[in-house]
């Protein structure tokens, strides 16, 4: 178990090597052009920002503009400038999501919500969006704008459609999976498309492209719905259980109600209405036997093997095997 813990680990880390050396001075100015756009003059936005800016995350979606744009014919300054934008508004429902989840910790450290306000966060995250949009006004390109703002419209009714749902103790797989393309999947199946795109890729790729983006981020929000019952906060750097305190339903637990006798559907439905810091450790020893933490990764790795499948259409190069590698490090990611 430690080895495979240390070997995914180290896979993870040579991935992000062989990013870096293929497009680390791309996403370098991806950082200037995202700070430049969101500077202020005022102390207290200073203050915010300060905090908000010095810690990274994975930086998942501008890898993925910058990796479609280069598989697909290059990158050149405006993919930059989309792969910010994509950025900012990942940072922006982040930053609204830890108000939602009353997070304390994000990204290693305090969120906006716990260390300031919720009114902070709610103005910061509109902020960064407003900050979006300018940032990609300024391609002066229509078509990118109504991509980009269909998809934030869609990342927002995804989350809106999660809170409706919470409590829902008989959602579906496919409502699930409705919910988790909205909320996670859309962006990632932009940030790619409009990188296939801008690079003048056919119709078609760009719709393969969409495809990848699309498949890859069901499965790395599967992913991320594991790590928040089997998880360690030291790892993610995130506050985790929260699924379970705000009784989102994810697959695990929704596979694990299916497989249970009426009996222990009772029991079991008795732990999600009424959860405490002990709900997480209650539900494990079921999630193992009854195979529901298997049937959610089987899942998250049958979804890799589509997005893959999606890339077929583009020639060999170091960037389509790294978007290849990218869908593969989504399943396996502690972090
Ligand atoms: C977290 O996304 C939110 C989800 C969609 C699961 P990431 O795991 O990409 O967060 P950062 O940007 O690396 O912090
Ligand atoms: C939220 O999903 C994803 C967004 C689109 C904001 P989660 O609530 O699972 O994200 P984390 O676990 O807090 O990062
Ligand atoms: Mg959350
Ligand atoms: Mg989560």
């Amino acid at each position: 178990m430690m080895h495979e813990k240390i070997a995914r680990n180290a896979s993870s880390q040579a991935l992000m090597t062989r990013v870096q050396d293929l497009i680390g001075n791309d996403l370098r100015e991806v950082e200037r052009v995202f700070l430049d756009e969101i500077a202020s003059r005022h102390p207290y936005v200073r203050e915010v920002l300060s905090h908000l800016t010095s810690y990274r995350g994975k930086r998942l979606r501008p890898m993925l503009v910058l990796l479609s744009a280069s598989a697909c014919g290059g990158i050149d300054p405006a993919h930059v400038v989309l792969a910010a934008v994509v950025e900012m508004i990942h940072t922006a429902t982040l930053v609204h999501d830890d108000v939602l989840d009353e997070a304390t910790t994000r990204r290693h450290v305090a969120t906006v919500n716990s260390r300031w306000s919720n009114e902070t966060s709610v103005l910061l995250g509109d902020y960064l969006f407003t900050h979006a949009f300018h940032l990609t006004s300024s391609l002066g390109d229509a078509a990118a704008c109504r991509l980009i703002g269909r998809a934030t419209n869609i990342v927002c009714g995804g989350e809106m459609a999660q809170v409706a749902d919470r409590g829902n103790l008989s959602l579906s797989e496919e409502q699930y999976l409705e919910i988790i393309e909205a909320k996670t999947a859309e962006l990632c199946a932009v940030s790619c498309l409009l990188g296939a795109q801008h690079a003048g890729a056919p119709r078609s790729t760009c719709d393969a492209l969409d495809g990848f983006g699309r498949s890859l981020g069901i499965a790395f929000q599967i992913a991320d719905d594991l790590l928040d019952v089997i998880g360690n906060e030291r790892n993610t750097g995130k506050s985790l259980g929260t699924d379970l305190q705000k009784q989102k339903l994810t697959l695990p637990i929704i596979h694990l109600l299916t497989q249970v006798s009426p009996a222990d559907s009772e029991t079991i439905r008795e732990l999600l209405a009424h959860p405490d810091r002990q709900t997480r450790e209650a539900l494990l020893p079921w999630l193992d036997s009854r195979g529901s933490l298997n049937y959610a990764r089987t899942r998250a790795e049958e979804l890799t093997v589509t997005a893959r499948g999606h890339l077929a259409c583009l020639p060999d190069s170091p960037a389509r095997q790294l978007l290849e590698d990218m869908a593969d490090f989504v399943t396996i990611r502690t972090a």
